[in-house]
């Protein structure tokens, strides 16, 4: 067996290079980039490797799109919005094909999730059954809103008569990150789809393999040639032409709180286009006395480990109460010994390698950082076997509020653990941070869920839960953590714009 194995110590090794036999390996069939319905060389002829994490080795050779290709993109986008069917189709009518376009995702669940598996590390089995469907199910939701958009008939103080219309806003511009390509995918092509706006979609460079793939799926759906556009390349040449690009509407982004900043740099010295931005995190997960130890902590830990630590939303500060501090951490420590690392075709696996190696090394030099400032690591800390991006499910105790590791994002499974006393002081130090993406509150008492959760500066709070989305919970951060709402039927209004019209209903006061 190909299984994860661990010595007595709980130190963890992944056997014959963590990679699991038995899932078929489905042939790479796109690697182009896909503008105006056609894969297409990049017009430098230049491609870059997409890795695989459980080896690091290269899958495949990538069209290395840039601000060329960019151009060519937009141009297509231009024309399918001023001129093509797309936004001037009556919404029942977008609404079908995007129900084609979901149905036809769910069809190649299989193929997509072994693509996710080596082009991200994600989990085969979980992505095939919930991923895709879920992700599925959002393009159905916003199918479902594609002939419910419409305006409001204002009470004007004359005797006129106004109303707005809600129009797309155009050619959207969106940039997605490397740990959830499916759901950031559809996410933002969601909503711009329903909308009637086109698009140029720049999947990260890390995991280029599902966009083209769900390019190819839309145009067998019957999205028109040049609404879905995907250019695959760097962020600094394929995304930066599209954050400066004047003819580029709005940009939706994902990613770093550092690039975010150039991606708003970008839209002001360009055409000032508006743009939303979903950015890092350093969430806070609140655990009161009050709790069931054993399946909070079971909790905590996924709330850090789960996708690998690789999500903008882990509950990676993990504040307990002191009377129940030394019981929980013990529970804590022993459940991430018994998380299961390896290969992530693997059904019995639940963490698979890190993205690439620059986040692997990245982590692995957070957690020399916890060491050298003075927290206690209880359990991990190390990489797994010799081969591809593992590590250890990590634990630091006794880490203060001002150790680095407290304060930023590691982006990988790497939890940080705090004593406190009272409610007013926890919601101090778990809004003492520049962030404010998600929260989680643990107690049984309504007071203190309710108290917590209003005080608690993070645009998502989880009471007794954690990573719960859904497609009609709105998503996004305060302060640092971005602005914007992507999800629900409020990011819709990402992609339009509202005009008001105005007319006298009896004679012009003019003429
Ligand atoms: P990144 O922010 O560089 O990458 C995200 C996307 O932005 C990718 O598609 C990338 O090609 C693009 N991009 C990069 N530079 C750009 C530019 N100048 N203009 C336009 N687009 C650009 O993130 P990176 O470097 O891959 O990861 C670094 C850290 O960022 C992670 O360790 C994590 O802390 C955080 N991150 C947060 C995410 C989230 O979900 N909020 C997702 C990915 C990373
Ligand atoms: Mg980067």
């Amino acid at each position: 067996m190909l299984k994860e194995t661990r010595s007595q110590e709980s130190q963890m090794t992944v056997q014959n290079g963590g990679l699991h036999s038995h899932v078929n390996i489905p042939k790479i069939k796109f690697t182009k980039l896909f503008i105006n319905g056609e894969f297409v060389d990049a017009v430098s002829g230049k491609t870059f490797e997409t890795i695989d994490p459980r080896t690091g080795e290269a899958v495949a050779s990538i069209a290395q799109g840039d601000k060329e290709d960019v151009d060519k993109a937009v141009k297509a986008a231009r024309e399918a919005f001023d001129n093509g069917p797309w936004p001037r189709l009556p919404g029942s009518e977008r609404r079908r094909i995007m129900l084609r376009f979901a149905d036809l995702m769910e069809q190649n669940a299989e193929e997509i999730a072994a693509l996710e598996t080596i082009d991200a590390g994600k989990l085969y089995f979980w992505t095939k059954k919930l991923e895709i469907p879920s992700a599925a199910e959002t393009i159905r939701y916003f199918a479902g809103a594609a002939d419910k958009i419409h305006g409001s008939t204002l009470k004007m103080s004359r005797e006129m008569q106004g109303y707005t219309l809600r129009e797309p806003i155009g050619v959207v511009g969106l940039i997605i990150p490397w740990n959830f390509p499916t759901q950031m995918f559809v996410t933002k092509v969601g909503p711009a789809l329903a909308a009637g706006c086109t698009m140029i979609v720049k999947p990260a460079e890390q995991t280029p393999l599902s966009a083209l793939y769900y390019a190819h799926l839309a145009k067998e759906a019957g999205i028109p040639d040049g609404v879905l556009n995907v250019v695959t390349g760097y962020g600094h040449s394929a995304g930066a032409a599209i954050t400066s690009h004047m003819d580029i509407d709005k940009v939706s982004f994902t990613g770093s709180t550092e690039v975010g900043r150039l991606v708003m740099q970008a839209a002001a010295t360009s055409n000032l286009k508006p743009v939303s931005l979903e950015l890092g995190g350093k969430s806070p997960f609140i655990v009161f006395d009050d709790v069931d130890v054993d399946k909070m902590a079971e909790l905590a830990l996924l709330g850090t480990v789960y996708n690998k630590g690789e999500i903008c939303v882990a509950g990676s500060r993990v504040f307990i109460q002191e009377g129940i501090y030394d019981k929980f951490l013990a529970k804590l420590v022993e459940k991430a010994k018994a998380w299961v690392v390896g290969d992530p075709f693997d059904p019995n696996v639940s963490q698979g390698p890190q993205v690439d190696k620059k986040q692997f090394e990245k982590i692995l030099s957070y957690i020399e950082l916890g060491k050298k400032e003075g927290a206690t690591l209880l359990t991990g800390g190390k990489p797994i076997g010799t081969k591809g991006y593992y590590v250890e499910p990590t634990i630091f105790a006794d880490v203060a509020d001002d150790m680095t590791i407290a304060k930023e994002e590691i982006f990988g499974p790497v939890m940080s653990v705090m004593k406190f006393k009272t409610m007013e002081e926890v919601i101090k130090r778990a809004n003492c941070t520049k962030y404010g993406l998600a929260a989680g509150i643990m107690t049984n008492d309504l007071n203190i869920a309710n108290t917590v959760s209003r005080s608690l500066q993070a645009g998502i709070i989880w009471i007794n839960c954690y990573f719960v989305f859904d497609k009609d919970m709105p998503f996004g951060g305060y302060k640092m953590s971005g602005f914007g709402r992507d999800l629900g039927m409020e990011s819709l209004n990402q992609y339009l714009q509202v005009k008001s019209i105005a007319m006298p209903i009896y004679q012009s006061p003019w003429l």
